[in-house]
């Protein structure tokens, strides 16, 4: 989504604010622009619709060496993607960036009579606010923001420069990120920490209703009521080689490949082998507490939702006299749902910022339950505003389609289940086969992933012109196959839908026909019969059936089987997954769409 970025100190603010653009591009955006100013204060705008590239054609016939400015990627949500919609925009003598949706841009507009309003932008309106305090000198340039975001109704990351004070900068954040990076004589912005990295490794997390004057040698953050914050300076936990494709193609295929050692990260320390338990020092609940504990909640968009809905299935297969309900966040914060005593919420996202599940957080802690966070970005809202929590710790996911944090995730809840069960005094002979496993996959999936790559790709590109797919499973592999659906249509555009195996005959099996293509997900276990008899029904109508499983014997005349090891049982599902993750990563390739930044998609989604 949105991308803010500025600088204020004694280095070339363009080179600065182009480069942050850069790293903030795998969030999705159409739209890109930066203003400088000159030390008497003269502006230079460039702003561009699409890729920065275009927007650096711009630059290269308006190199300034302005000392200060911000930057902005749009992605639209009022107005389209153009060149007059983009940011930043400029109300008498001020600039500014927006990330968020302000909602009651069209009651205050009607008021804002004198602005001649270029864009069809809420950011403008802003920016014809925050000008009417501004303009007349009433009012400084950080009390003129102020007096604006009191009128403001929604949610804001800003940035604002004016061209009577080119040596600062005005920062304010209400539900969209913004950090800020402190060097030495300079000052960096921006609405992810990853434009930072290799400037400073030193940041203020702004929190919301927080307002702060920058400049290159300070930084004051008071509230929106006026009363001064002495804010933390924290360390930047991520690094640069994180962030590059490290040789590569695409963000994607790394981040696929990455998972044995990102899964790793997730067990570090939480796992005991020999005594078959698992220890989560993040959560704090209290043993006492623990056996109490009679309903989860867990709470998620996306990638995110399905890691949700496959834990609750684990969960409830070893943890006595528990109920999980796994909701879509979108749903979810509106249904005024009623959450029983003896609850907690699990709330699950990648990014930690997305603002669906940041509002259902938000609701649930009304009610006084007990709050999780299953979260990756370290520092993000989510992770912030949860009573406890459990980092996945798989390092930044840039591509815009989650792989690595959806293993993490399922596990980090499996293993928040475990601790449950085990304050529950559930025999360890029932937990310690799941624990063994735990501790097994990293090195199961390094060798699914190098077994099977050459091989997906190779039926990928088979299936390439097929427009519509179908991927089915049971039990623990419905929710996988949801998940792999996902992944496919995200990214390669094919149509593509999952269905629980038994749901078949209810509906989805009047579809088969030569412009289906399925992906059945087919795990050895209790209700292996069931699945196969299920593929039948699809072969019995000429299906064009792809099968992953893991029985040796697998003998039906599919028209592909991928098989995969057996020495997994409960969680062959993730197994699995790795096949659809890369079954759409090499569909994309053959298609010649931009894997890791599919279109009309944002990474991290911070509107509703
Ligand atoms: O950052 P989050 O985990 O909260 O994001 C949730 C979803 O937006 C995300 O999983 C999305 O569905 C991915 N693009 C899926 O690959």
């Amino acid at each position: 989504m949105c991308g803010i970025v500025g600088y204020v100190g004694n280095k070339n603010a363009q080179d600065f604010l182009i480069s942050g653009l850069k790293r903030l591009e795998y969030r999705g955006y159409d739209s890109a622009g930066i203003v400088t100013l000159d030390v008497k204060g003269e502006p230079t705008l460039l702003r561009a619709k699409g890729k920065i590239a275009n927007l650096e054609e711009k630059l290269a016939a308006n190199k300034r060496d302005d000392t200060i400015g911000i930057g902005h990627t749009r992605w639209a949500t009022h107005g389209e993607p153009s060149e007059e919609n983009a940011h930043p925009h400029r109300a008498g003598e001020i600039f500014l960036v927006h990330n968020g949706i302000i909602e009651n841009y069209k009651e205050l507009k009607e008021h804002l009579t004198e602005h001649d309003f270029k864009s069809q932008t809420d950011t403008e309106v802003l920016a014809a606010l925050i000008n009417s305090f501004y303009k007349d000198g009433k009012y400084s340039l950080i009390n003129a923001v102020v007096q604006a975001l009191k009128l403001v109704k929604g949610t804001y990351g800003i940035a604002v420069v004016s061209c009577k004070k080119p040596d600062e900068i005005v920062v304010a954040r209400s539900g969209s990120p913004l950090v800020i990076g402190i060097g030495h004589d300079e000052t960096m912005i921006a609405s992810d920490a990853s434009a930072l990295l290799g400037h400073t490794k030193q940041a203020i997390y702004l929190n919301d209703g927080e307002v702060a004057l920058v400049t290159s040698n300070s930084v004051e953050v008071k509230t929106l009521n006026a009363e001064p914050v002495s804010a933390k300076v924290e360390e930047i936990e991520t690094n640069l080689a994180a962030i590059q494709k490290g040789g590569y193609e695409h963000f994607l295929l790394k981040e696929i490949m990455e998972q044995p050692e990102s899964l790793k990260e997730t067990l570090r320390g939480r796992v005991n082998l020999e005594e078959g338990t698992v220890r989560l020092g993040g959560p704090g609940i209290p043993e006492a507490e623990l056996r109490q504990i009679k309903h989860l909640v867990i709470v998620g968009c996306g990638t995110a939702y399905h890691a949700g809905l496959l834990a609750s299935y684990y969960i409830e297969q070893f943890t006595p006299e528990i109920t999980v309900e796994t909701v879509i966040a979108s749903e979810y914060r509106y249904r005024n749902a009623y959450i029983p005593e003896n609850s907690v919420a699990l709330i699950v996202s990648q990014s930690g910022e997305t603002a669906d599940t940041l509002a259902c957080l938000r609701e649930i802690k009304k009610q006084g339950v007990k709050t999780i966070g299953i979260v990756n970005a370290i520092g993000s809202t989510i992770a912030r505003e949860v009573d406890g929590g459990t980092y996945v710790h798989v390092g930044p996911e840039i591509s815009v389609a989650s792989t690595k944090a959806f293993t993490s995730q399922v596990i980090a809840m499996v293993m928040f289940g475990l601790t449950i069960a085990q304050a529950k005094g559930v025999k360890p002979a029932i937990l310690k086969p799941y624990v063994k496993e735990i501790a097994k996959l990293p090195e199961a999936i390094h060798d699914t992933l190098e077994n099977a790559k050459g091989e997906v790709e190779e039926i990928a590109k088979k299936y390439v012109d097929y427009e519509h797919a179908i991927y089915l499973g049971r039990d623990t592999a419905y929710p996988t196959a949801m998940e792999g659906a996902l992944k496919l249509k995200e990214i390669s555009y094919v149509d593509a839908n999952a269905y629980a195996f038994g749901e078949l005959k209810h509906g989805p099996l009047a579809l088969i026909d030569d412009r289906f293509f399925e992906i059945a997900l087919v795990p050895k276990g209790e209700l292996y019969e069931k699945a196969a008899s299920n593929v039948q029904e699809v072969l019995a109508r000429n299906g064009h059936m792809i099968v992953v499983t893991n029985v040796e014997q697998f003998d039906l005349p599919v028209e592909r089987v991928i098989r995969i090891s057996d020495e997994i049982e409960h969680f062959a599902p993730l197994l699995m997954n790795l096949i659809s993750q890369l079954f759409a990563y090499y569909t994309t390739v053959a298609k010649g769409y931009n894997v890791d930044q599919p279109r009309n998609l944002a990474k991290s989604v911070t509107v509703e």
